[in-house]
């Protein structure tokens, strides 16, 4: 148990590193917070007109999910890598640095579950992409992509591995609450629209 503690507590620093916050700082644009949907992740990076910064928040997000179940798996097996996704993905919707007020978790997602079982995160990436091609929300996007995630596990992967990606994915969807109400009133932004 302790071992698991340590684990969700790893994931969980990890997690709660905002890059978006950090790149966006760094580079003087405008204040992520206070543009688009005020979001600290990629999409709302992209909001300040900056690719570069939003493709490299999308990697930064993803991979240290990617590294905290990694590093948990190589070290402590497989019970610790779920820990350590468990850990990654709060760390990144409630970082204690920002007042628990963090992200969506929709990068972080794709990452832990490329760490745990990689047929789960192409899953998502193909849902994603579809999905993002033909309706050009992020949101939307997300949202679907993460079901597909959780189905992918439960068919090719394990009942476990399934459990643990629908319990982030619930977070997920209470994350995209304010998202899903503009989705439904047809005023949600689309991908690339300036804040
Ligand atoms: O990555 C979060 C995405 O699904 C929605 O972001 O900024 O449009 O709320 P945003």
């Amino acid at each position: 148990v302790l071992v698991l503690l340590l684990a969700l507590a790893f994931g969980y620093l990890l997690g709660s590193i905002p890059f978006g916050l950090l790149l966006t700082r760094t580079a003087g644009t405008k204040d992520i917070r206070s543009i688009g949907s005020g979001n600290i992740g990629a999409t709302n990076v992209l909001r300040t007109g900056r690719k570069d910064l939003a493709a490299a928040t999308l990697l930064l997000d993803a991979l240290k999910g990617t590294l905290a179940v990694l590093a948990a798996g190589y070290f402590y097996g497989e019970n610790a890598a779920f820990a350590a996704g468990l850990g990654a993905f709060l760390g990144h919707i409630a970082p204690v640095w920002l007042g628990f007020r963090g992200g969506k978790g929709v990068a972080t997602f794709l990452g832990i579950a490329l760490g745990l079982f990689w047929p789960a995160a192409l899953a998502f990436a193909v849902v994603w992409l579809a999905a993002a091609y033909f309706t050009r929300y992020s949101s939307l996007s997300a949202l679907m992509a993460s079901v597909a995630t959780v189905v992918a596990a439960k068919v090719f992967g394990t009942d476990a591995l399934a459990l643990l990606l629908a319990t982030l994915a619930i977070l997920l969807w209470i994350k995209h609450h304010a998202n899903i109400r503009r989705l439904l009133d047809g005023t949600e932004g689309k991908i690339g629209a300036k804040g």
